[in-house]
């Protein structure tokens, strides 16, 4: 057989050219459970400061009893599309405590949050329509509204980040528009930073339009009981459509979901392209993720444990000369500058037994690479304290504190 050697030249090509760049990104390989600590395949144990494993439920018992037993009970897999052959009563079952947790009438599967987004967008999304989003929206809302625009031919925006007056005067300028949606994030991903959910909820109503929000790394994470961005500001069941991910803070597996009214849940059933021409979420990962909710709901504890962690290694950082972006999520992004410099002090950490990943362009603009830290529930405060003791090493090293 010929292969086309052309094609992989061009691609070695490319990768000798990120490798020269210094950005190429290496694999970290490991031998165990996400958790505090993790086995690294030729460095043995290091802190982990870079998981969405939020609440420590990947290594929860309750959480890998019930995967083995959606096992053991379902089988493998669903070997085919829910219409097709058969939906999982887990599936339902899933789908209803997800409802409940957000605070919906229903909510939809999907085998990850990347597909939740674009089988929403771009099945809602029809001509006429004016669908605009948050700068900083994270990319599988950005490739669901070209999707949505490529398919529909609906009218798509952006206003700046949090920027509540661009947002009203881009949907002032929609007014002819045969609907209007709002996309945002509840925590923007890359910087911890919490939408502004009261304002944008109220610009909904001034507008007539509808607000979806993507809480993959809110659920479970904010409000009291963790019920999202909504708790936080005390606006449960106020939002129109909420969009989450089963693989972070609920047990990190994999899978996410749509959640809104009834009569949505139902026509992403009937049209979304993921859930007609793709396999559902396997059984196993279903019946995770529900332990995980039902953890959640039973243990609120957990979550505030996560949130004093989280307030904790922020003013400890800050206090040992860095300036993370202000916040009060567990996401806490230190600025580095050009993109080498922040795998270049990730690579430092990790010789110094902290597992923390270096962020550059593509994923954040030019200029503003950033070692990204996420603290979970899992970690103890040795723990939190031995991270702070590597940064401050790593950061006198490289010139950055005093
Ligand atoms: C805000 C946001 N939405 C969606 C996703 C995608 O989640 P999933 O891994 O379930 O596809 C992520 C994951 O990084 C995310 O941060």
């Amino acid at each position: 057989m010929a292969l086309n050697r052309q094609f992989t030249a061009s691609l070695e090509q490319t990768i000798e050219q990120l490798k020269a760049d210094k950005v190429y990104k290496r694999l970290n390989y490991l031998d165990s459970p996400q958790s505090a600590r993790v086995q690294m395949e030729g460095r043995g144990e290091v802190l982990i400061l870079s998981s969405n494993n939020y609440l420590g439920l990947c290594d929860e018992p309750s959480v890998i009893d019930a995967g083995i037993k959606g096992l053991e009970l379902y089988g493998a897999g669903t070997a085919s599309v829910r219409f097709i052959c058969g939906t999982f009563a887990i599936h339902r079952e899933l789908e209803d405590a997800l409802a409940k947790f957000v605070g919906t009438e229903a909510s939809l599967s999907f085998v990850s949050a990347w597909n939740a987004n674009e089988g929403f967008t771009a099945t809602v999304a029809q001509e006429g329509d004016f669908i605009i989003s948050d700068a900083l929206n994270h990319a599988s809302i950005i490739d669901s509204m070209r999707l949505a625009k490529a398919i529909s031919k609906c009218t798509t925006a952006v206003y700046k980040h949090s920027d509540m007056d661009d947002l009203r005067a881009k949907l002032s300028e929609a007014k002819g528009a045969k609907r209007r949606m709002i996309w945002t994030d509840g925590v923007f991903s890359m910087e911890g930073a919490i939408a502004k959910l009261p304002d944008i909820l109220q610009i909904a109503r001034d507008h007539d339009a509808i607000v979806v929000v993507d809480d993959s790394h809110s659920t479970g994470v904010l409000g009291k009981t963790g019920r999202g961005t909504p708790e936080h500001f005390g606006v449960l069941g106020e939002v129109d459509v909420i969009t989450s991910t089963l693989g972070k803070a609920l047990g990190g597996a994999a899978g996410g979901f749509v959640a809104g009214s009834n009569a949505l849940a139902d026509y992403l059933t009937q049209r979304s392209r993921p859930q007609l021409f793709s396999n559902a979420l396997p059984p196993t990962v279903a019946m995770s993720a529900l332990a995980a909710v039902r953890f959640v709901e039973e243990h609120p504890e957990r979550v505030k444990k996560l949130q004093d962690n989280s307030r904790y290694f922020r003013e400890n950082i800050t206090e040992a000369g860095f300036k993370p972006l202000p916040g009060e999520t567990p996401i806490i992004p230190i600025i580095v500058g050009e993109t080498a410099a922040a795998i270049q002090m990730s690579d430092m950490l990790l010789d110094e037994g902290v597992f923390v990943t270096g962020f550059g362009f593509p994923v954040v603009p030019h200029g503003q690479a950033r070692v990204r830290c996420q603290i979970s529930a899992a970690h103890s405060r040795d723990d939190l304290d031995e991270a702070i003791g590597a940064f401050k090493t790593v950061g006198t090293k490289l010139g950055i504190i005093g």
